[in-house]
């Protein structure tokens, strides 16, 4: 019988490789992965993509500063940005570089094709003030003393000839799909935002730069003269890595159209407004919804290498282990809104509910069931509480965490008043009972942590199977 295969694809926004990731970058893909893990331990095909944005002048310019040519740069960035996802446990299919003229290339010029044949590309002359640091153009009005208030950088003036995306074009159509849930943008402050910004009409935007003014950049397709604007070779990125514009393709068929583009606020205009007009005047199905976060800040200011206020994930893996960096950007940053992260907040998170909390109470469980010599039938497949997955479901991570946390609660609490311990002495057969369904719960505690902390939840789960005491504590508390 032929089954039909429930399918998820999802998306990190892919990063400029013009420095080494910071916590705010770590915090997009942390929670896209903690989503990936959860639809595929519900018995989903889950296709999850991340990548590197490096077709950029800013990337070659990192790469003079650092002495290194740009080729040499991107790789050691690259190896940088794999190993820290590599310890972070970012479970991707796919980690795709725009510099990879085999794999990203055909898909962008396919892309590309298509809105020309549209006759959505225009040529025309133009002047206006470029920021790099947002790589798109920026007007008079957003200045602050003629700098750009969030690179602190002055705009160069560029005088040239672009090609012009009738992004105009597409204002009522996008707003259309928007406003009838066709394309979700979730949460609804952003689809407010978004909603209001199509009110006002979109411009439209350029879409190329002249081959002699940048150093990188795939070229426009019949049009030498020309480098493709790095935000529409970026985006493209999203269907190149399914093998879009490589013939028949498989992924594309099966993934197309993404479940859910996970980004940052900053980026809500290039993936809702713009990203959407190029697909429609390709004549390509809309991303079903975008799930935009909020900010990481540091001391209340957005965390950027701008501002000079990053925390470099690997300074806090170090210390206290990856998984509690998942634990804190999964639970203490509110998924919708800015969440502030310092060194103090995450040292009192970690060693009141990790060390204390899940920790302290899967030690003392164990320590009563391995003495007992008691153990739990685990075989049955396990499902997610509906509580759990109505707040995973809405990318509400920090209400599942909530949730996992109350349990926590709940069993110590129990501990407390049933005493085990005690209960040994007067009443053997009933505290076994007790200690057994202690170690359900505690087992059922590590199945519901599985998408947040993998591995602390395999190392709970095969304590338990294998009847054995932790030989080191899960967290060891920090002074
Ligand atoms: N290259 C573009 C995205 C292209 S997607 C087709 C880009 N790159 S970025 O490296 O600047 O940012 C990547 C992501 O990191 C964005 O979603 C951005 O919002 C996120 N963050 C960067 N700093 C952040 C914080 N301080 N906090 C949370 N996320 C932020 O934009």
């Amino acid at each position: 019988m032929a089954t039909t295969e429930q399918t998820f694809y999802i998306t990190t926004p892919i990063f400029y490789p013009n420095a080494n990731l910071h916590m705010g970058h770590a915090y997009s893909t942390t929670l896209s992965d903690i989503i990936a893990r959860y639809h595929r331990l519900r018995g989903e095909r889950v296709y999850f993509l991340t990548g590197a944005d490096e077709n950029t002048e800013k990337v070659v310019r990192a790469a003079v500063k650092d002495g290194k040519n740009t080729e040499e740069y991107l790789n050691d960035i690259i190896s940088n940005f794999k190993s820290l996802f590599g310890k972070l446990e970012i479970s991707y299919d796919q980690f795709i570089r725009t510099s990879d003229q085999d794999v990203h290339w055909p898909g962008a010029e396919e892309l590309w094709k298509r809105i020309a044949a549209a006759g959505d590309l225009e040529k025309r002359a133009y002047e206006g003030l470029y920021c790099i640091g947002h790589e798109s153009f920026i007007t008079e009005k957003e200045l602050v003393d003629g700098k750009c208030p969030d690179h602190d950088e002055k705009p160069e003036l560029l005088k040239e000839e672009n090609y012009f995306f009738k992004l105009s074009k597409y204002t009522g159509e996008i707003k259309g799909k928007i406003e009838s849930g066709e394309l979700r943008i979730i949460p609804e402050t952003r689809r407010n935002e978004i909603l209001a910004l199509l009110e006002r009409g979109l411009e439209d935007v350029s879409f190329s730069r002249p081959a002699s003014k940048v150093t990188v950049g795939i070229p426009v397709p019949g049009d030498d003269t020309q480098r493709i604007y790095v935000w529409c070779d970026a985006l493209a990125n999203y269907i190149s890595a399914l093998d879009f514009g490589k013939g028949a393709s498989e992924l594309y068929e099966k993934f197309w159209p993404v479940d859910v583009h996970v980004i940052g606020k900053d980026i809500l205009r290039f993936h809702a407004a713009i990203w959407p007009a190029m697909l429609l005047s390709a004549g390509l199905p809309l991303p079903k919804k975008i799930f935009v976060h909020g900010f990481i800040t540091s001391g209340g200011k957005k965390m950027s290498k701008t501002l000079g206020n990053v925390i470099d994930p690997n300074d806090l893996i170090s210390e206290y282990g990856a998984e509690s960096v998942r634990y804190y950007l999964a639970r203490h940053i509110s998924p919708f809104e800015d969440g502030d992260l310092t060194i103090e907040k995450f040292k009192e998170a970690y060693n009141g509910e990790l060390a204390n909390g899940l920790g302290n109470l899967v030690s003392r469980v164990l320590k009563m069931s391995v003495t007992h010599g008691i153990s739990v039938n685990v075989d049955k497949k396990f499902t997610f509480p509906i509580v759990y997955t109505e707040s995973m479901d809405r990318f509400k991570v920090n209400e599942a965490c909530d949730y996992i946390w109350k349990k926590i609660q709940e069993t110590d609490q129990r501990i407390q008043e049933k005493q085990p311990f005690k209960l040994v002495k007067s009443d053997l057969e009933a505290a076994k009972a007790e200690i057994q369904y202690l170690l359900k719960e505690i087992y059922n505690i590590a199945e519901l942590l599985a998408p947040i902390l993998p591995s602390t939840s395999e190392k709970i789960k095969s304590l338990i199977k294998e009847n054995k005491t932790p030989e080191t504590p899960l967290f060891p508390r920090k002074e």
